[in-house]
């Protein structure tokens, strides 16, 4: 069963009133069970459409363009054809709004001269905080800023001294503050930590209540985190 489908089945149908679903189309399944990403506009419908399907849906709230692979986003890759391919799928009323994942600024700019962008997703994290052109941006335009891999993924041990003593200071887990400086660092910035666990969906939804200070911010500025694997897909 597709992930969307688990959605509908078991977990969020019947849909409640103003409940906002995000999916992602641009990295397709291989023979092989891994994952790889299209450069082919007219692969693009039939993703929406399968989602369409299985989320039960005529229009979906927002879908992402994910370009590249797990390597750092492809500079000077051109996303007009695809996101244009996108951006007619809007027009035709099968798309609420359109987002970009795994992108730089560059192709948030060339995106925005087609159609509006309403969320980028990318790699960003308190071990990871290149993104800052990218982020800028967003800020600049309002478009919101959805980090992905919030609590490391799994690649990344958010712990540290620094993380430690600033929960101690909040009696905080390290988890819930990586959440808030999220929270903290930009006003569009929007956490979605997965997790299997529902005492970890509200621990981490209580993170959103944290206020970091001007202490803590600093503490955290110079926190580094250690890489525990390597990544194996989008
Ligand atoms: N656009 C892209 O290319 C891309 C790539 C990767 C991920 N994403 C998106 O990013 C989002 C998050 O991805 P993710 O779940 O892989 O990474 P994540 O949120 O950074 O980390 C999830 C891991 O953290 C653990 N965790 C969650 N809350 C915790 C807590 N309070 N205390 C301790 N451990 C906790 C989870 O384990 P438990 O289940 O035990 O809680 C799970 O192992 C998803 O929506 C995903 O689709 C997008």
């Amino acid at each position: 069963m597709r992930h969307t489908e688990v959605w509908r089945k078991l977990a969020l149908h019947p849909y409640p009133a103003g409940l906002v679903i995000a999916t992602k189309v641009g990295p397709l399944f291989t023979p092989d069970g891994g994952l790889a990403a299209t450069s082919d506009p007219a692969a693009l419908r039939p993703l929406v459409e399968e989602n369409l399907e299985s989320l039960g849906l005529d229009r979906l709230d927002l879908v992402y363009l994910r370009i590249g692979g797990i390597e750092p986003p492809p500079h000077g890759e051109s996303v007009a054809e695809r996101f244009a391919a996108l951006a007619a799928m809007r027009e035709e009323g099968l798309i609420r709004h359109l987002g970009l994942s795994h992108v730089d600024a560059a192709h948030l700019a060339e995106a925005r001269a087609i159609a509006p962008v309403a969320a980028v997703q990318n790699h960003f994290h308190t071990a990871k905080r290149d993104d800052t052109e990218v982020l800028a941006a967003c800020e600049e335009a309002g478009i919101a800023y959805v980090p992905y891999f919030p609590l490391g993924g799994g690649l990344s041990d958010l712990t540290g001294d620094r993380m430690a003593k600033v929960a101690e200071r909040h009696g905080a887990t390290v988890p819930q503050i990586a959440l808030a400086w999220l929270l903290a660092r930009s006003p569009v910035t929007l956490a979605i930590p997965g997790t299997g666990s529902l005492s970890h969906l509200e621990e981490n939804t209580a993170a959103a209540s944290i206020v970091l200070t001007e202490e803590d911010l600093v503490d955290l500025t110079t926190e580094q985190a250690q890489p525990i694997r390597t990544p194996t897909g989008p």
